[in-house]
This record gives C-alpha cells, sequence and structure tokens, in this order.
C-alpha cells in the first residue's frame, strides 16, 4: 500500500517526490493533468495508492483574474475529479489549499470553521475545490496553508534575494498578515499524515490549517529574509525597505489583510505545530541550493 503524489514539479510537490519511499509514485504535470478523469482513473488503477496526495494546482493568483474558467477546471474541476475517483477506489485525499479562501476582515487568526469569502477568482476556485471534495469524499484532509517558500519555484524569499541585488530600495506592503510557511515542512507534515494513513486506524478527516509561525508583514518577512541573507552572505548589503499600504500596491487580485491561520485544532487531533520559519529560512539560505 502506497502513496501517490499528483503536481510534483511544484513548489511543495517536489519538496514531497524527494522525501518518498519506495513503494510511492509522483508524478509531474506533463504526466497527469487532474483536470482529465479519463487519466486520473488510469493512474489510480496503475498505481493503487492507499493515499493521494494532491499538490497540484493553478496558483497564478493575479493571472486567475483574466483567466477565472482555467484556474476553476484546475482548483475546483480537478479536485472534484480526483474527489470522485478516490471515493470509488477507497482512497484517502490529501490537498491542499489557501489563506485566500477567507476575505481577511476577521480581527484574530482564522480557525478551519470559520466562513469562507474569497476576494478574487483563485481562492473562488480554491474554496469550490474543497466544497467538492467535502461533497464527494469523507475521507479527506485538506491542509490551508500560506505564504510557501523553499528551494523550487518561485516565491517571496527570491523575489527579495533578487530585487536586493538589483535595487537599493523597496517599497514592501506592511498590512497584510500571515504565516510564512516552509515547503518542506509541508511536505513533511502531509507525508507523516500519509504514512499513519497507510498504516491504518480511524482518522479525524477534515479540514485543517498549516502555517508557519509567528504571524509577521511581508515587511517583517522582507527585513528578516534580508537579515539571514546578508549572514549567509548571499547578499553585501540590504535594501532599505519602505513600509507601504496595500492600496498603495494595487494588484489584479485582492489580497485578504489577515492571512493568520489558526493552528489550534491542528496540533490537537493532527499533532502538528505550526513551524518556525524563520529557522528553516536560515537553514535554507545557508544550504548549497542558494550557494551553486
Ligand atoms: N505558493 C503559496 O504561497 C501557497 C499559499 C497557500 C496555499 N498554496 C497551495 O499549496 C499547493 C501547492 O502550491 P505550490 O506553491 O507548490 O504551487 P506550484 O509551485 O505552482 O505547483 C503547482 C504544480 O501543479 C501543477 N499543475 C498545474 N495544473 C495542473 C494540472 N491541470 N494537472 C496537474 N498538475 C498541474 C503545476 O505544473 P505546471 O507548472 O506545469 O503548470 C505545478 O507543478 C496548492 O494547492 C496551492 O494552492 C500555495
Amino acid at each position: 500500500m502506497s502513496i501517490l503524489v499528483l503536481g510534483a514539479g511544484g513548489q511543495v510537490g517536489r519538496e514531497i517526490a524527494g522525501r518518498l519511499g519506495e513503494a510511492d509514485h509522483a508524478l509531474t504535470h506533463s504526466a497527469l493533468d487532474i483536470t482529465r478523469p479519463d487519466a486520473i482513473a488510469r493512474a489510480l488503477d496503475r498505481h493503487h495508492p492507499k493515499v493521494l496526495i494532491n499538490a497540484a494546482a493553478y496558483t497564478a493568483v493575479d493571472r486567475a483574474e483574466a483567466e477565472p474558467d482555467r484556474a476553476e477546471a484546475i482548483n475546483r474541476d480537478g479536485a472534484a475529479h480526483l474527489a470522485t475517483a478516490c471515493a470509488q477506489r477507497g482512497i484517502a485525499l490529501l490537498h491542499l489549499s489557501t489563506d485566500y479562501v477567507f476575505d481577511g476582515r476577521a480581527d484574530a487568526p482564522y480557525t478551519p470553521a470559520d466562513a469562507v469569502n474569497p476576494l478574487g477568482q483563485y481562492g473562488r476556485s480554491k474554496a469550490a475545490g474543497e466544497a467538492a471534495i467535502r461533497q464527494a469524499l469523507p475521507a479527506h484532509l485538506i491542509l490551508r496553508t500560506s505564504w510557501v517558500f523553499g528551494r523550487h519555484g518561485g516565491n517571496f524569499v527570491k523575489t527579495m534575494l533578487r530585487l536586493a541585488r538589483d535595487r537599493d530600495a523597496l517599497n514592501i506592503v506592511d498590512d497584510q498578515i500571515g504565516g510564512p510557511t516552509p515547503a518542506a515542512a509541508i511536505a513533511e507534515a502531509l507525508l507523516g499524515l500519509a504514512r499513519t494513513i497507510v498504516s491504518g486506524g480511524a482518522w479525524p478527516w477534515g479540514t485543517y490549517h498549516y502555517a508557519g509561525a509567528p504571524a509577521v508583514s511581508w515587511r517583517g518577512f522582507a527585513d528578516v529574509i534580508f537579515a539571514e541573507a546578508l549572514q549567509a552572505g548571499l547578499i553585501s548589503r540590504a535594501p532599505q525597505v519602505r513600509a507601504i499600504t496595500t492600496a498603495e500596491y494595487p494588484t489584479p487580485a485582492l489580497r485578504p489583510l489577515n492571512s493568520q491561520l489558526d493552528m489550534r485544532d491542528t496540533e490537537a487531533r493532527l499533532g502538528l505545530s505550526p513551524p518556525d520559519w524563520q529557522a528553516a529560512l536560515q537553514a535554507l539560505l545557508r544550504s548549497p541550493a542558494f550557494h551553486a
């Protein structure tokens, strides 16, 4: 009995794929398109997983405003196809979702029970995908995460390092607050859950939050990135940072001001603590991947 991972070429998917055991399998987008039910059926019948981890998604938050149909085909319908195929075969589904399902107007961290109200097409498509999974497949864990960073793919850490080398001064949004989350920690959390499910037993299925601590603004995150990058010898000087508001940095998609995800349920029922993003960032920036 094994684990099958989809979206294995992405930021989180690559971290999971790199940690799999011999009986497990990982498929990239080119090997399996989750918008195609026939391809999903073939892959599940070929690999016979006990647990399917879906790290595949449409993640272009701003582009989704211009192509909502594409975002929905992948994030809503793709998730629905996976859940239906898993239900027909007795497979459990571990799926990732996002803080962007919330509108960010709450004055406390969001719990999994809080009502969703996405501000943009990406968040809407992810919320619809969650709902489709809940309806089709009781044996699911949906893990909402936020502000993902790591060695693979594009992310805020890599953007800040590039800008630090190119610019003397930067304007960075200071009124959006969230939990930066290491992709590697998400991968370990998902694989730990998947392995426990593979070994059997009752399971508290449902929707959970998984985000790094402590919460910080994008500007606060950037400050730590520059401090750690200086220490690691990746940059020779930090750019001057000016804190700006979301209103001063208009983007096609609105983003929640409060992106904080409450993890108390996750700790109590799944035994997972919030990852320490500062320690993970320090290790990442000192790793050979960033010193090639
Ligand atoms: N990144 C964040 O800050 C963040 C925050 C909160 C939640 N999340 C959630 O975390 C999960 C993983 O995100 P990530 O950062 O790892 O995203 P990512 O780097 O964009 O990876 C997504 C992967 O999905 C693949 N994909 C896209 N359409 C597909 C399809 N139709 N069939 C199969 N694969 C497809 C992509 O392949 P191509 O590149 O070839 O299209 C890519 O390899 C997603 O569910 C996302 O919504 C991410």
